[in-house]
């Protein structure tokens, strides 16, 4: 077995009201200052923020609210955060929403608590985190699944620039997870959320392989469980049980748990991100317009790996050729993604072909100017990341 570390220290109360107990859990990790972070109005209409703001308030703590968080949450809308949280002198941040407002939280908490570091010093590498503030969520969306991970992602909107970092100072110390909360949700955004699902394990599960056949197995259901409730939370977001499974596997998926250990350098999120950073697209969206184009070009690296993938999770028991099983497996997928409406393929997410230079420019940056090299199932330069852009350009 390959070796790890194991570190999910966030504490989950799952179910029905459990946004209720905000006041109670703040108390228990400290908190007596909280500043609440929320996104554009999905929290405030649904009646939510009245809710957590009166828990908080008779558990005796003084709150300050700021909201306008945007999908793909920008730096300079954390800088605000950060100088919010030290004027308040606040001791707790609370996010209510899902990941950009969470992601948003994470950032302020460390950039309060070190204010003389500019937060964005950390997401280019320059300076390693050393200390946060602790951060709790109440979750409104399964999937990014920030509430338990150690990653937060910005985008520098100054430059299109979008990035994350991981350290375990970003774990939350408690996530409410009422499946309830995202009943608001759209068919499409919930399509969205269920293709990150999907994807934090599948970027863990395609690396070079070694038998961690425990992980191997849970990744497997996660993902069998997520093609099987997903399209049903599509269907009907008030379907209780769909959004309670989805809700869950969003958290176990990227907790590391379904991980070998080598899931810093995901590839297809890696890709994903430089069309969120350039084209402000839904993270999902930019996953699925690029997963097929991916593994058609990285699975010869491994067909074995992908023909279990294709029998343990899409039960393809009859193909006996490796090479058509591994096939059969992408092609599924990518069905997959295009039964929930997602795009997959670069003109459906943006409406049109991308030119040769904005290829260029993407592979570019994804490579941070040649010089680094993404995945390690089959290392990717700049040559490679182009040639996956660009037939992912149809
Ligand atoms: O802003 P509001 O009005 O709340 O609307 C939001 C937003 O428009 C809406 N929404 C959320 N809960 C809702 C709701 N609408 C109705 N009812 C509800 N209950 O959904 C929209 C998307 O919200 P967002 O927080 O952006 O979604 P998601 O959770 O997909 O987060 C995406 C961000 O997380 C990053 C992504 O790159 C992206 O920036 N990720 C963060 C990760 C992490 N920290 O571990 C890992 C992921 O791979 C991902 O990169
Ligand atoms: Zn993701």
């Amino acid at each position: 077995m390959r070796d790890f570390t194991f570190y999910s220290p966030t504490e989950i109360i799952f179910g029905k009201n459990a946004e209720s107990r905000a006041g109670e859990v703040v108390k228990k990790y400290g908190g007596s200052r909280v500043l609440v972070i929320y996104g554009g109005q999905s929290a405030v209409k649904s009646g939510l923020i009245d809710r957590v703001e009166k828990s908080l308030g008779e558990a005796g703590l003084s709150v300050k609210k700021i909201g306008g968080v945007q999908p793909n949450p920008t730096l300079s809308f954390a800088r605000k955060g950060v100088l919010e949280a030290i004027t308040f002198q606040s001791d707790f941040i609370l996010a209510v929403g899902g990941g950009s407002v969470i992601d948003t939280a994470k950032a302020v908490a460390i950039g309060a608590a070190d204010p003389h570091t500019d937060i964005w010093t950390y997401w280019q590498g320059k300076a390693a985190v050393k200390r946060a503030l602790p951060v709790g969520c109440i979750l409104t969306i399964s999937a990014a699944g920030s509430e338990t991970s150690d990653s937060a992602v910005l985008t520098d909107d100054a430059h299109q620039d979008k990035r994350g970092i991981n350290t375990p100072f970003n774990r939350p110390r408690f996530a409410l997870m009422n499946p309830e909360l995202t009943f608001t949700l759209s068919p499409h955004q919930i399509a969205c959320g269920v293709t990150d699902i999907l994807m934090h394990t599948l970027d863990r599960y395609f690396t070079p392989m070694q038998s961690n056949e425990l992980t191997d197995a849970l990744a497997e259901a996660l993902m069998r469980t997520v093609l099987t409730y997903g399209p049903k939370a599509v269907q009907n977001p008030r379907d209780y049980q769909a959004q309670s499974e989805i809700m869950w596997a969003g958290s176990l998926s990227h907790n590391n748990l379904t991980g070998l250990g080598a899931e810093k350098e995901f590839a297809v999120h890696q890709l994903g991100h430089e069309l969120s950073g350039r084209f402000g697209v839904t993270h999902g969206e930019s996953l699925s317009a690029v997963w097929g184009a991916w593994a058609l070009y990285v699975y010869e690296k491994d067909p074995a790996r992908f023909a279990r993938y294709a029998t343990n999770v899409w039960r393809m028991n009859t193909i006996t050729d490796i090479d058509t099983a591994a096939r059969g497996g992408i092609e599924a997928t990518v069905r997959f993604f295009a039964s929930l409406g997602m795009p997959t393929n670069l003109r459906e997410l943006l409406g049109r072909p991308l030119t040769e230079q904005e290829l260029n420019e993407l592979a570019d940056k994804c490579s941070r100017g040649g010089k680094r090299t993404v995945s390690r199932l089959k290392p990717l330069a700049k040559p490679d990341l182009l040639r996956i852009y660009t037939a992912a350009n149809r």
